[in-house]
């Protein structure tokens, strides 16, 4: 049987990380692409040279030319720029729109069958142009946010309450932005609700509320938390090893409930539109959206956060895009 191949497109920070991820766990042979010349050849030359120390046995190989990716199973997109000073939202959207296109239409010429994870910034945007432009079953193109900002709230709650990060279950739905939605009410440790044991913390429930609420907001910031700190990039270790659990779901078939960027039919009342949601993913790609009750308040802030993706993919339009 032959090993699975997988295709990282744009060799930066997090291109580089997954691959060397990859390698680690074995997940397949490895096609490193980017469009600046030797650095993804630099990167994969570098990642290969520590395969008699980790003990892996997978290819790693640098290109500039698409035609390497030919037969991928797997494609992971994080070609892009990040936004720079006096860049504008839209200067960001048009710039990173047109390298997605690129990739998306070599995407579909090399590897017409694989499944595809999006990770390139504006999220929401580009995994939605990716699929229209590439033209696969949604079910085959996601984009990876979710998995992330979970992570994150999970680690501030284990943080807080003193316990490990393993036992913590936590959800965030919705756009990869501001309005992201933090599920507070599903948070749990090993099965105790989150908030319960908060209150027993404090043992004052509008302190507890206090707290809870700024892990929240913490989270929905936790993006720019990075960048100020690092100054002359993005979070890359995180986001990932995030979109490994994605990938290593889909390769191995294990039928992950992950949060996942997903192309939404009716679920959760939304139509026609990529948004964060729980979904199976296995060897379909996308394989079921899982809906969950929310209540009153939870869905108007997905209401909310879909609002800001809808707003995005007008952006999109309005813009020739
Ligand atoms: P980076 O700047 O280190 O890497 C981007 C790479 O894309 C560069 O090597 C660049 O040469 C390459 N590139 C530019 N144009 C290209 C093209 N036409 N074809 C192929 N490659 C091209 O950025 P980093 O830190 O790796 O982040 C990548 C993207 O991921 C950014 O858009 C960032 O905002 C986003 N991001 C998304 C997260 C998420 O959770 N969805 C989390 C963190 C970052
Ligand atoms: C993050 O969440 C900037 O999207 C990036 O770290």
């Amino acid at each position: 049987m032959s090993r699975k191949k997988i295709a990282l497109i744009g060799g930066g920070q997090i291109g580089g990380v997954l691959a060397q991820l990859i390698a680690l766990k074995e997940l397949g042979d490895v096609v490193l692409y980017d469009i600046v010349e030797d650095l993804p050849q630099g990167k994969t030359l570098d990642i290969a040279e520590a395969s008699r120390v980790d003990q892996f046995d997978v290819s790693v190989k640098g290109s500039n030319d698409y035609k390497d990716i030919e037969g991928a199973d797997l494609v992971i997109v994080t070609a892009g720029l990040p936004r720079k000073p006096g860049m504008s939202r839209d200067d960001l959207l048009v710039t990173n729109a047109k390298i997605m296109r690129t990739v998306s239409e070599n995407i579909k010429q090399y590897a017409p069958n694989s499944v595809v994870i999006v990770i390139s910034n504006p999220l929401d945007a580009m995994v939605t142009l990716c699929q229209k432009v590439t033209g696969f079953p949604a079910n085959r193109v996601m984009g990876q946010a979710g998995v992330l900002d979970s992570s994150r709230f999970a680690t501030f709650i284990a943080w807080e309450l003193g316990v490990s990060v393993k036992d913590i279950n936590a959800m965030v739905l919705g756009g990869h932005g501001d309005t992201m939605v933090p599920l507070v009410r599903y948070a749990n440790v090993n099965s105790i609700p989150v908030m319960e044991m908060l209150e027993r913390k404090y043992k004052d429930p509008a302190k507890a509320k206090e707290v809870m609420d700024a892990m929240v907001q913490r989270t929905k910031m936790a993006g720019g938390e990075v960048v100020k700190l690092l100054k002359t990039g993005s979070a890359f270790y995180s986001p990932a090893s995030s979109a490994i659990a994605m990938a290593e779901a889909v390769l191995r078939d294990e039928k992950r409930v992950l949060p996942t960027c997903a192309y939404l039919n009716g679920e959760f009342g939304i139509n026609g539109y990529y948004v964060g949601v729980p979904a199976v993913l296995g060897a379909n790609g996308i394989e079921r959206i899982v809906e969950l009750n929310l209540d009153k308040d939870e869905k108007a802030m997905l209401d909310n956060s879909v609002d800001a993706v809808k707003s995005l993919i007008a952006d999109m339009e309005r813009l020739g895009l």
